[in-house]
């Protein structure tokens, strides 16, 4: 694996003997039964949406019945797929088989880390392993199509759903968008254990103004090409089998009925052959957009702008037969997806076998193993990013006499879950005490206080948190009571599972109620404090980050955190996580992410250093408190001898670039080495850096490794306003290191030959 990508790609989604079934289904159908491919009901087995007011589920399989359904979405389980699934096939006049959808984002029932920790681990072999889980289990459940990776770059940690995807860059963002993809689908969408990926949310999403979910966007072209799509082309390539787009508009108009976005790039420029399906009600939010004068008018501009599935607006079932029949759309426009859609039922084998996916045996057999669980683990302990450890309090040992274990998040089964979880067990997961616990058995004295309090009541993926007892410091006392007497306190903070996600936008990035007090208190009794922070979002705590000796940004690791985070306290893993987004100083210099534009006054811009005219701050330093790719480990590396092969190059030439890595420190553990470059000057402004290759490779104590990355004309390329994909002759900086600020630099001159 060189540069970080996975080298197996997939077949297309083109199969000619599936293309000659397809002719010979669509032969037979009527434009009622063509648009009824096109609808999407929901069940109600979750809830993950504004429900909408019509029938009960009665109503909705007696339209499956008709034939008037082609995809049904948050319907689980043996049992219940397969009863759906006989009505449509057995009901119905042409017996068209119903594909089943859901969101499984990290994990079906055993719970994976959150995507944004699962980032963190810069391991597309875990990453794909975590993916390949939980589609075995979901498949076991009835499940064909999962609506995930959610791949949307995000700059902003006011906006909730930040911890849906892979963070800031679009290099690291599009090599974990095809692990997941390949993941999910695997070799064959055929398998069983497989199943269809979606590419969400297309695009631009994570641009939403202020991280106000659900906002608009201010998106340029430039932005637009070079940082929010190249996950999706990834994904493309990889051979997913839909894409889901987005709540947002773009340029003006709602991208579920963008053209420009949806038929000239994804379906015309990139030859994406499956299916796109509308989010949940996006044609129907099309009048309330004020993009479309009512339902009828957002059903022709979705088909039109390419939308090949309606999710729960009813726009196409009431209205697409009939614009069809007057003319207004072509009946070929509804051809084309009906095609797309029926392609990858076949694909899924669901033809072959409508109900291969409704054993129950299976679903007993497969779904939340003990396996899974140690699998979950592995990948949750590689997640972690080690921020700080000044003293090297960490690893503890596990004899420690007295260890203080202070926090509600450290004894909270539930929140690791994280959002969108799927179907886990509400308090499933294993807590961080617990794990402590595990870990130390009796050889050490744990003592638990509460010390703060966060949600109050039921927490529920669909309705506001309740925050009653925030303010309450009656434990503190106790708390510090614990802290002054231990040898070590571990202190849990951060976020409920449910302040980040969808509908879960924040104006505050700070840690939530009377944390930072009491931790304040902690500090005063005894410095030797590790932070353990759980959350969804980067946390803005300078405090914390100046003045805690060791901190450990977990996230939100799901079924298995308290076990992998113990893993790392006392060193059974080397930490070796980095982190794929900037954290923050403070809000006011959100959005904030490292690879940023020059401007024309940057830092150091004029030589009188009181002058004030350069880009900066008068009351906040503008670099953030931990830089993106930002990780420590239990050891050291040292990075020498960077080498270029030759200080030109033409642009048919690939060449390379290496640098020594070694390990001088006491313990064996994995380094992210990451490549980078920058663009002195080219025709349009290119980010001060670009992450272009990474590799995360083991190092024995004392082991010293050359480490390679190839240079050809792509690695330098970029999108121009032209939308050409091309490089342009010029000079550029050539940078590796263990993060995106502490770089070995050298020079590279690409030729106009
Ligand atoms: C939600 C989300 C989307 C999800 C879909 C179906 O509103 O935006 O990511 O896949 O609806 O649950």
């Amino acid at each position: 694996m060189a540069n970080g990508v996975l080298t197996d790609k997939r077949s297309s989604l083109i199969d000619p003997d599936i293309e000659k079934k397809i002719d010979d289904l669509m032969a037979k159908m009527t434009i009622e039964e063509k648009v009824g491919q096109m609808n999407q009901y929901t069940s109600t087995w979750d809830v993950t949406g504004p429900m909408p007011d019509e029938g009960d589920t009665k109503d909705r399989y007696q339209k499956v019945a008709e034939g008037k359904v082609g995809s049904m979405l948050n319907i689980l389980g043996a049992q219940a797929t397969y009863e759906a699934q006989k009505i449509a096939v057995e009901n119905s006049r042409l017996g068209i088989p119903l594909i089943f959808g859901y969101d499984v984002i990290h994990g079906y029932k055993t719970m994976f880390p959150i995507p944004i920790a699962d980032a963190s681990s810069w391991d597309m072999e875990v990453v794909k392993k975590g993916c390949a889980i939980a589609a075995k289990e979901a498949s076991a459940a009835g499940v064909h199509w999962t609506f995930a990776p959610m791949m949307d770059i995000a700059r902003d940690a006011r906006w909730g759903r930040i911890m849906e995807g892979a963070g800031e860059d679009p290099f690291l963002g599009a090599r974990v968008a095809e692990a997941r993809v390949q993941g999910f689908q695997g070799y064959s969408l055929c398998d069983l254990d497989t199943i269809a990926a979606t590419a969400k949310h297309f695009s631009g999403y994570g641009f939403v103004i202020a991280g106000l979910d659900y906002n608009t966007t201010e998106l340029n072209q430039n932005t637009l090409f070079n940082t929010v799509l190249p996950p999706f082309k990834a994904a493309v390539e990889a051979g997913v089998a839909t894409v889901m787009n987005a709540f947002n508009d773009y340029n003006g108009i709602p991208v579920t009925g963008n053209e420009f976005l949806q038929r000239d790039i994804l379906k015309k420029d990139w030859n994406f052959d499956g299916f796109i399906v509308s989010d949940w009600n996006t044609i129907g939010e099309m009048p309330i957009h004020q993009y479309a004068k009512d339902l009828k008018d957002a059903a022709f501009k979705a088909a039109k702008a390419g939308t090949d599935m309606d999710m729960e607006s009813r726009g196409y079932e009431y209205h697409l037969g009939d614009l069809v029949r007057s003319g207004k759309i072509e009946e070929s426009v509804v051809n084309d997806a009906v095609r797309r859609i029926l392609r990858v039922k076949f694909l899924l084998g669901l033809f072959d076998d409508p109900y291969k996916y409704c054993s129950e045996e299976r679903e007993k057999a497969n779904i939340n193993t003990e396996e899974h669980k140690v699998i979950s683990r592995d990948a949750a302990k590689r997640s972690i990013v080690l921020l700080k450890n000044e003293t090297s309090l960490l690893p503890l040992s596990k004899n420690i006499p007295s260890l203080a274990v202070i926090g509600s998040l450290a004894d909270d089964k539930d929140t690791p879950l994280g959002s969108w979880r799927g179907q886990a067990l509400e308090n499933s997961a294993v807590s961080l005490l617990e794990g402590i616990r595990s870990a130390v058995g009796s050889s050490s004295d744990v003592r638990f206080e509460k010390g703060y309090n966060l949600a109050s009541g039921k927490r529920e993926f669909t309705q506001e948190l309740k925050f009653e007892g925030i303010d309450d410091t009656s434990g503190f006392d106790a708390a510090t009571e614990a802290a002054s007497k231990s040898n070590v306190v571990v202190v849990a903070l951060g976020e409920e599972c449910f302040q980040s996600g969808e509908g879960r936008s924040q104006t505050s990035i700070n840690l939530k109620g009377k944390q930072l007090e009491l931790l304040k208190k902690l500090h005063s009794v005894n410095p030797n404090i590790v932070v353990v922070l759980m959350n969804g979002r980067p946390v803005a705590e300078p405090w914390l980050y100046e003045n805690i000796p060791s901190i450990l940004e977990t996230w939100h690791l799901g079924s298995e955190a308290g076990n992998a985070i113990a893993d790392v306290l006392f060193g059974d893993y080397n930490p070796s996580g980095k982190l794929p987004v900037s954290i923050p100083r403070n809000l006011g210099q959100v959005p904030i992410y490292y690879n940023h534009n020059q401007t024309g006054r940057p830092f150091g811009y004029p030589n009188d250093a009181d002058m004030v005219f350069w880009s900066h701050y008068t009351d906040s330093d503008k670099t953030p408190q931990y830089y993106f790719g930002h990780g420590l480990s239990y050891t050291s590396f040292k990075y020498s001898d960077l080498c270029i092969e030759s200080p030109t190059m033409n642009m048919s030439d690939t060449i390379n670039v290496s640098v020594r890595v070694k390990n001088t420190g006491a313990l064996a553990g994995e380094e992210v080495i990451q490549f980078y470059i920058n663009d002195k000057y080219s025709s349009t402004i290119r980010p001060v850096k670009e992450l272009k290759g990474f590799q995360k490779v083991h190092f024995e104590v004392g082991e010293e490794k050359l480490i390679t990355f190839t240079i050809d004309w792509q690695t330098l390329a970029f999108y121009g306003s032209d939308q050409e994909f091309k490089a342009e002759p010029g000079e550029f900086d050539i940078m590796i290191g263990g993060n995106s600020q502490d770089l070995l630099k050298t020079e590279l001159e690409l030729l106009d030959s």
